[in-house]
């Protein structure tokens, strides 16, 4: 049994290290994309407080597809470019969105979500995925957020 009880008076850097230790050794050794991405999920899910959403889209047929995640039923394909998470992956570069209201072409598939972090998965020069954290807070995710997510996206890159 893995159980993980997020503390807000953590430093961000600590929960990141950890959350980041806690994907390498559930992963590590494990193939199958399917599973490993169902479990970080459920990894950031534990370890990140204050979020309604938390998962992945992957790239497929040059398009994004809903990969596992936790939270409401999300839209299934979003092509490259759009919203926040094709916008991420036609980028390569994470999305840090303090507002989504103010963000052109946000695609609201849980209308509590006020802000959103989106990191791209990428491995050998591809962005194979992106990891898509909502909240229902605005302004929830910083810049080490940002950095964490990344370092994340890094460690995983291989087996998801
Ligand atoms: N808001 C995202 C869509 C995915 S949901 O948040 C899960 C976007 O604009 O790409």
């Amino acid at each position: 049994m893995y159980d993980f009880t997020p503390d807000p008076a953590r430093p961000k850097a600590e929960t990141y290290a950890d959350l980041v230790a806690a994907a390498r050794a559930l992963i590590a050794g494990e193939p199958d994309a399917v599973a490993n991405m169902a479990n970080v999920a459920a990894l950031i899910w534990q370890f990140l407080p204050d979020l309604n959403w938390a998962g992945f889209y992957r790239t497929v047929d040059g398009g994004l597809v809903l990969g596992p995640f936790i939270g409401k039923p999300a839209c299934i394909r979003i092509p490259l470019g759009q919203g926040v998470c094709g916008t991420a992956a036609a980028a390569g570069a994470t999305q840090l969105v303090p507002d989504v209201h103010a963000f052109p072409g946000h695609i609201a598939c849980d209308a509590a979500s006020r802000s959103e972090l989106v990191v791209p998965v990428i491995r050998d020069g591809a962005v194979i995925a992106v990891i898509d954290c909502d909240s229902p807070l605005s302004a929830r995710f910083d810049a080490e957020d940002a950095r964490g997510l990344e370092a994340l996206a890094a460690a995983i890159a291989a087996t998801v």
